[in-house]
């Protein structure tokens, strides 16, 4: 599908942003072998979350939709069953990993695969360490690539430092060692995302979490109900698409502003922009906020180090708000980028060359000149869901019409982005 997005004379209204991604994944899983039901409010009924439900239903587990959420009946510690085909993450590195712990740690043959992005993904990260808790785990391409093939069971807790920031291998070896003998202690080289730690907290795991140390001993997990907050990614599009346009005020509600994920509001004030945060408070243990932006004017910095995990998956959107920005902007220390759904560095740099930004990649970056005067372009999402949305964000502000080529990629994470786009472009003053 191709989708032409026209610069609207100005950009208003409010959005409620779909349920988060990540914390959606994590309340099925962690529910489905938790002991009771529960409900999962505001589940992201998007393909990537989907994916992990239709594995959790090929394991035995019994999930109903319910009022635009899921009824998940947990199976209990040792309830989960061998699937009868291959199991299929499609397009979601989430799905993959955070199963191939999961199974790692089952009595039974697993086999999960992916669509042909997802089996280009690394994948030795995390058999490397399932192995060193005792697993049998393969891959293609010499271990490194999906499918993956499990024969779960008898594991043991180790202690690893995490060769990579990744909160997909931090919760893969968390669902196993919840499942192994001994305690399992983990390192971050830099902290990832936390949401995984913070749910088996509220179902009554023995984690401790100490700087940058985790251990979590084996044990049981109460079934709790989850409000799933909206996705700050989700809500990333609008932050930007408010500051760079013209003539825009939005408001987004029921934003989840972890401080694990909200390095875009962060980068955004730092570059100029006024994102007001209002009525803060706790949900199911995540924070959430209301959020408003309007029109700014911003300049360029430098990003890198601890920053980017916080903001990993928000740089093709960054790279494009550094693209109209004052002065240059420099993005460093994030080579994961090219291992993402498509090389998120060499994509974005593509796509920003088409509508007349100033851009230079670097292996684990990229250099943005700033001040360009954005021109509609004929451009490609590379079928990857934030390149097809950051697109869409360009057109807003670009000169002429921008068109998508396969729009429909959006689905994957923000199934209703192009009616929430056309929704906000509609407003008359
Ligand atoms: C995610 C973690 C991040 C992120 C992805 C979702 C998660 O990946 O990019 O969109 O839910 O744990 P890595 O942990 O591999 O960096």
């Amino acid at each position: 599908m191709k989708q032409i997005v026209k610069a609207p004379y100005a950009l208003k209204g409010r959005i409620n942003p779909p349920g988060d991604k990540s914390i959606s994944h994590r309340a099925v899983i962690l529910n489905g072998i938790a002991a009771g039901d529960s409900r999962v409010g505001n589940f992201a009924q998007s393909a990537d979350c989907l994916a992990t439900v239709a594995c959790m239903r090929s394991l035995g587990v019994e999930i109903e939709s319910s009022k635009g959420g899921l009824v998940v009946r947990g199976a209990g510690e040792r309830g989960l069953k061998e699937a009868d085909d291959v199991l299929c993450a499609e397009n979601s590195g989430t799905t993959m990993r955070l199963m191939a712990g999961l199974l790692a740690a089952q009595p039974f043959l697993s086999v999960i695969t992916g669509d042909w992005s997802l089996r280009s993904r690394p994948m030795a990260r995390v058999i490397q360490p399932l192995r060193l808790m005792g697993a049998q785990i393969w891959g293609r391409s010499g271990d490194s690539r999906a499918p993956l093939v499990i024969k779960g069971g008898n594991l043991h807790g180790i202690s690893y430092t995490l060769p990579v920031a990744s909160a997909q291998l931090k919760s893969a070896l968390l669902l196993a060692a919840l499942f192994a003998e001994g305690d399992t202690v983990i390192k971050e080289p830099v902290a990832s995302r936390d949401h995984t730690e913070r749910m088996l907290k509220t179902m009554g795991a023995k984690i401790e979490v100490k700087g940058d140390t985790i251990t979590l001993s084996p044990g049981h997990l109460k079934a709790v109900d989850i409000a799933v907050p909206g996705d700050i990614s989700s809500a990333a599009f609008w932050l930007v698409a408010g500051v760079i346009h013209s003539r825009a005020n939005i408001r987004l509600s029921n934003v989840g502003i972890n401080p694990t994920r909200s390095g875009i509001i962060d980068v955004l004030n730092t570059m100029g922009a006024d994102i007001v945060v209002t009525n803060e408070r706790m949900v199911s243990g995540e924070p959430v906020a209301d959020l408003r932006v309007q029109s700014g004017q911003l300049s360029g910095m430098e990003i890198g180090g601890e920053l980017i995990p916080r903001v990993i998956d928000e740089i093709p959107l960054i790279a494009l708000a550094a693209s109209v920005a004052q002065g240059k902007t420099v993005i460093r220390d994030a080579k994961e980028l090219r291992v993402k759904e498509s090389d998120r560095i060499s994509n974005t740099v593509k796509e920003l060359l088409k509508l007349g930004a100033e851009v230079q990649e670097l292996p684990d970056g990229m250099i943005i000149k700033g001040g360009s005067k954005l021109r509609g372009a004929a451009c490609e999402s590379h079928g990857d869901h934030r390149l097809a949305m950051m697109l869409g964000i360009a057109g807003l502000v670009a000169e002429g019409g921008t068109e998508i080529d396969n729009a429909e990629a959006v689905n994957i994470s923000y199934p209703r982005f192009w009616q929430d786009l056309t929704r906000l472009s509609a407003a008359k003053s």
